[in-house]
């Protein structure tokens, strides 16, 4: 039988575990150190057999030291297997998938062509910020939904009459297929980003149908937390119930957390494509099941 290796970088070392106990594969850890001048020194702790290798290391902040160890840990394990595969749970830059402004650099093409000149055969990501940023890849790239584990979360929570939100219209797609799977009915509201400072507006003006009901506010990310806090001031001025917030990829940058808290959300539930106190919901069976 072809042996599989899990390879757990640093940043997300819980996931490859349990990746690993899913897939009842070998699992190999790496060492970090990190040199006075910011270079990341990666070792790893045992040597994969030949077969099947499972490189798995999501790309948060530190965003470039991440991107370095998991392109390091990719090139480590083309010396022992042809079939490496690149599991980068958030992947970091997909929102750079198009020139905005001109003189921008679609980074992530960049990215693409990086981990397919570092040996990686395949590369699993869950919730790319949009399906456009696949096309940038070519070799194969699969795009993981983690929605239905989000919902399968929030059906525990009994909220009242509750209604799906997307804080912008390019999360439409994203908040209809949750409301879907969640057996209720969704809106999307239309948001304003300035290009230059970064800073959100939300430009939807009156809402019907939102009174007294609990709202999910559904993300694909929470950054800065800019684009949660708009959209639930405005919600609240609409005389919603209570206002959760479910989204795969909790950055929570500085004090993003402490900010979405006081504009008076009930709920952070995020996923362990990033860890920290809000990644409740589970993401290696979807992974596992991608393999
Ligand atoms: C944008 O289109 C994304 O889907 C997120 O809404 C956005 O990146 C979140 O960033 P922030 O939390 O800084 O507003």
């Amino acid at each position: 039988m072809l042996s599989v290796t899990v390879i757990g970088g640093k940043a997300s070392e819980d996931l490859a575990k349990k990746l690993s106990k899913r897939l009842k594969a070998d699992f190999i850890s790496s060492d970090l150190r990190i040199f006075p001048d910011g270079e990341s020194k990666i070792t790893i702790n045992a040597n994969p057999k030949k077969g099947k290798i499972i490189i798995v290391n999501s790309t948060y902040p530190p965003v470039d030291s991440n991107l370095m160890q998991t392109l390091s840990l990719i090139a480590k394990a083309r010396q022992f297997s042809s079939d490496v595969i690149s599991v980068i749970p958030y992947l970091g830059y997909a929102r750079q998938d198009r020139e905005f402004l001109p003189g921008e650099i679609v980074t992530l093409s960049v990215i693409a062509k990086l981990l397919k000149a570092s040996g990686a055969s395949k590369v699993i990501v869950v919730d790319i910020h949009s399906q456009m940023g696949l096309k940038h890849f070519d070799i194969p790239i699969k795009n993981v939904s983690a929605v239905q584990e989000l919902v399968n979360h929030f059906k525990k929570l009994k909220l009242k009459d509750p209604l799906v939100v997307s804080p912008d219209l390019g999360g439409a797609t994203r908040a209809e297929e949750f409301a879907k799977l969640y057996g209720t009915d969704f809106i999307a509201l239309k948001k304003q980003r300035d290009r230059k400072t970064g800073k959100v507006e939300i430009m939807t003006l009156n809402l019907d149908g939102v009174k007294g009901r609990d709202l999910v506010l559904v993300d694909d990310m929470i950054s800065t937390g800019g684009s949660i806090v708009k959209a639930t001031e405005f919600l609240r001025k609409q005389k919603c119930g209570k206002v959760y917030v479910a989204c795969t990829h909790a950055l929570l940058i500085d004090s993003a957390e402490n900010k979405i808290r006081k504009a008076g959300i009930s709920g952070i539930i995020s996923t362990n494509t990033i860890p920290g106190n809000t990644s409740v919901v589970d993401v290696s069976g979807i992974i596992a099941k991608a393999i």
